[in-house]
């Protein structure tokens, strides 16, 4: 029988990250993600998932990610008109592309160097993402600052300005709880390229694709779009109710594992409270409605907030444009993938499923 959503079937042993839907919990390269956001940095949670894939932990240093971010400058020139495309996850696969020609390339699928080219994208994407995000409100790229913290220097190439603490906290907070979620519908498209023995670069983009959907990374934008045309808590059940009886889905509920609320939506919605967002309290009663209402039109089927409804909350409080919540999530996400390309090369085998051939005969 075909399995077309393949719920439930394992492809891989992996050391990099659990997802138990029934309880509702997240283990990061053995830290629970709750632990791991409030006490870890954004590098030194992607050092943990790198080496939990395998990849050996010395070159990977506050310093080389920095390093990265400034070698990723220099290369804005030569990136053709990537930064104009309209679609940010379209205008960051594209540049993340033309990283294969300092060091990803084919021939640097295995081993040492896709280590050294998983730190040269990780590094990248918040140069890109930050560019093309200043590029489309006709401002010039800021350059990065390699002696900063990701999280913080990603926030000045956007905003301009050197952030506020609690900002870059609550950024910093968001890029760990989203570095990884098991077998992801990118992961996997990461690890189906990586098992071809293509070049991590490849599988990186790959990976962005997949993630654009607004099934999977695409939500948070319009979480915030639902927000904003719900305006407040009162009106928030009628509105609600009007979309599922025009037949569409509440952006930012429900997940294909968790039965249970997300544990990073409670992750999130702690890491945003010290920046006082005026949509908290709205999401809060937005969430309460929603998950009120589809108890009772779905009650066969457990859906609860996932990671995007207190995503949107927290990137707009920070700051960011909408346009970049999703270009955001593949900033921390490339970690985790990075993590399962090095793993895929090293432990697994070519991923080829099978399908029911359902046509004509002759
Ligand atoms: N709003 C309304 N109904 C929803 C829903 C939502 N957000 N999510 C699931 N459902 C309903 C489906 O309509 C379906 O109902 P039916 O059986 O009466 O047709 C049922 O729940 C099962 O949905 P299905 O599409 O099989 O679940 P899935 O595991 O494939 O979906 C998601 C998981 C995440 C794709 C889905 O919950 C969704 O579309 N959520 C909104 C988008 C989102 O927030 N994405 C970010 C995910 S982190």
């Amino acid at each position: 029988m075909t399995n077309a959503g393949l719920e439930g079937v394992v492809v891989a042993d992996t050391q990099i990250s659990d997802v138990d839907g029934e309880r509702g919990k997240l283990v990061i390269a053995g830290s629970d993600v709750e632990e791991l956001a409030q006490a870890t940095p954004f590098e030194a949670a992607v050092r943990q998932v790198l080496t939990a894939g395998g990849a050996p932990g010395e070159p990977i240093t506050p310093a080389a990610i920095g390093g990265a971010r400034a070698a990723a400058w220099e290369l804005l020139p030569r990136l053709g008109d990537a930064l104009d495309l309209p679609d940010g996850m379209d205008a960051l696969g594209t540049a993340l592309g033309h990283l294969r020609a300092g060091g990803g390339g084919a021939g640097a699928a295995i081993g040492p160097a896709a280590v050294t080219a998983a730190i040269a994208a990780i590094g990248a994407a918040p140069v890109f993402v930050a560019a093309w995000s200043r590029r489309r409100a006709g401002q010039p790229p800021i350059a990065p600052d390699p002696a900063l913290g990701h999280a913080a220097d990603y926030l000045r190439m956007t905003i301009g300005r050197g952030p506020d603490g609690s900002a870059v906290r609550a950024l910093d907070a968001y890029l760990v709880t989203v570095i990884d979620h098991a077998m992801s519908a990118s992961t996997f498209t990461a690890r189906v390229i990586a098992s071809t023995h293509a070049d991590l670069i490849s599988a990186l983009v790959g990976a962005v694709g997949a993630l654009k959907g607004p099934l999977h990374g695409g939500a948070p934008g319009p979480v915030l779009d639902m927000l904003d045309a719900i305006g407040q808590p009162a009106h928030a059940e009628a509105w609600l109710s009007g979309e599922l009886s025009a037949g569409r889905r509440i952006m930012g509920m429900g997940h294909r594992v968790y039965r249970v609320r997300d544990p990073r939506a409670a992750v999130l919605e702690t890491a945003v409270r010290p920046l006082a967002s005026p949509r908290l309290p709205l999401a809060r009663a937005v969430e309460q409605a929603a998950a009120k209402i589809l108890r009772d039109t779905k009650p066969d089927r457990s859906l609860a907030a996932n990671v995007e409804f207190y995503t949107a909350v927290l990137l707009d409080a920070v700051g960011l444009p909408r346009e970049q919540f999703a270009p955001t999530f593949a900033v921390s996400r490339i970690a985790g993938w990075s993590a399962h390309v090095i793993e895929q090369h090293r432990t697994g085998r070519l991923i080829r499923p099978a399908s029911q051939y359902v046509g004509a005969r002759p």
